[in-house]
């Protein structure tokens, strides 16, 4: 019932670090990235190319990307919204792949990246073709996709259409975000087994935050599916500033947890993301709260 493997894809760096308000000194998170590529991790999310107006914690982007030594084997990506952020993530020849987003409902979008769905599919066009020239593996989230702080419930369909659309457009994987961590397993099962009907499951990967702590449970859902690819952040961190509600992702030492006692394998150790996530605690200066820190660092 269950794969035998499963893949974790580290979005730390950029969703965890994002929303911060203690902004994290570049050589910091350089030195984070390292801690969490000889984890095992097989793919990391260094950072985002988007205004840094809008996100200032990320505004040393280009210095994050130029400053961390790439372990062979590992798979680094970045965020980019439009062509200029990809222009920018392209400048130092140091990314795998970069990832696009937009939302599944017209409110989230037009709060987060200033644009209509209908005006943001060009855009997504163009940047992911403009990757795919530049020869790097492109990921598109749909975030809001089971639902919006505005809108509420997500219609499944939409998600599908757009999904669909991003994968003509030639993006390689479509991460499914539950941005504001509300999503149950009823709903995750509706979703996605909607998008497994039309799509390539082995394309798809899920995004889980774990506001009201239903993330695991998602997880197992999804998995139950046939989806393998799961999207995390060490320490639990993470949120997008302009979703309303929005928490942390789910914790990467949790799911590893639980997929060691599921006996599914990862090739990642836990204890040292767990080095990784209590470092990230006292640089930031507050608990975090993944399941995982408090077993191994606090009892
Ligand atoms: P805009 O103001 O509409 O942009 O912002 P514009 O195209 O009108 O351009 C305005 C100015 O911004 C221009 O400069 C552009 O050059 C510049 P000017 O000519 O005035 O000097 N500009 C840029 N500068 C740097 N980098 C860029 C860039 N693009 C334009 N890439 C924009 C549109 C998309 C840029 C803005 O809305 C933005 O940066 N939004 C990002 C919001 C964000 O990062 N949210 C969090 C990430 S998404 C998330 O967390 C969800 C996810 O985790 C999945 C899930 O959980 O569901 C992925
Ligand atoms: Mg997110």
């Amino acid at each position: 019932m269950y794969p035998k493997d499963v893949v974790i894809k580290e979005v730390g760096p950029r969703d965890g670090l994002q929303n911060e308000q203690t902004f994290v000194p570049t050589e910091t998170k350089i030195a984070w990235i390292h801690q969490l590529s000889d984890s095992g991790l097989q793919d990391i999310e260094l950072t985002s190319f988007v205004h840094p107006k809008w996100i200032p914690a990320l505004k040393d982007a280009e210095a994050v990307v130029q400053g961390i030594k790439k372990k062979e084997g590992v798979h680094y990506s970045a965020l980019v919204p439009n062509v200029k952020g990809l222009e920018r993530a392209l400048t130092f020849d140091v990314l795998d792949g970069v990832n696009v987003f937009m939302s599944a409902t017209e409110s989230h979008n037009q709060k987060n990246i200033n644009k209509s769905i209908a005006a943001t599919f060009p855009v997504m066009k163009e940047t992911i073709m403009e990757a795919k020239r530049a020869g790097k593996t492109v990921r598109a989230y749909v975030s809001t996709a089971f639902f919006c702080p505005h809108e509420g419930r997500t219609n499944p369909e939409k998600v599908v259409e757009i999904s669909d659309t991003l994968l003509d457009y030639g993006a390689d994987e479509i991460s499914i975000g539950d941005t504001i961590g509300i999503a149950s397993p009823l709903q995750v099962r509706e979703t996605v087994t909607r998008l497994v009907e039309r799509l390539p499951k082995e394309k798809l990967a899920m995004h889980f935050h774990d506001t009201r702590g239903m993330a695991l449970a998602n997880i197992v859902t999804a998995l139950e599916l046939g989806i393998t690819t799961f999207d995390s952040a060490c320490g639990g961190l993470g949120g997008c500033p302009y979703a309303a509600g929005a928490s942390g992702n789910v914790a990467t030492e949790d799911v590893l947890y639980m997929l060691d006692q599921m006996g599914i394998q990862t090739n990642v150790s836990i204890e040292k993301v767990v080095y990784a996530a209590q470092w990230m605690e006292k640089t930031l200066n507050k608990k975090l709260s993944s399941k995982a820190l408090d077993v191994y660092t606090r009892q």
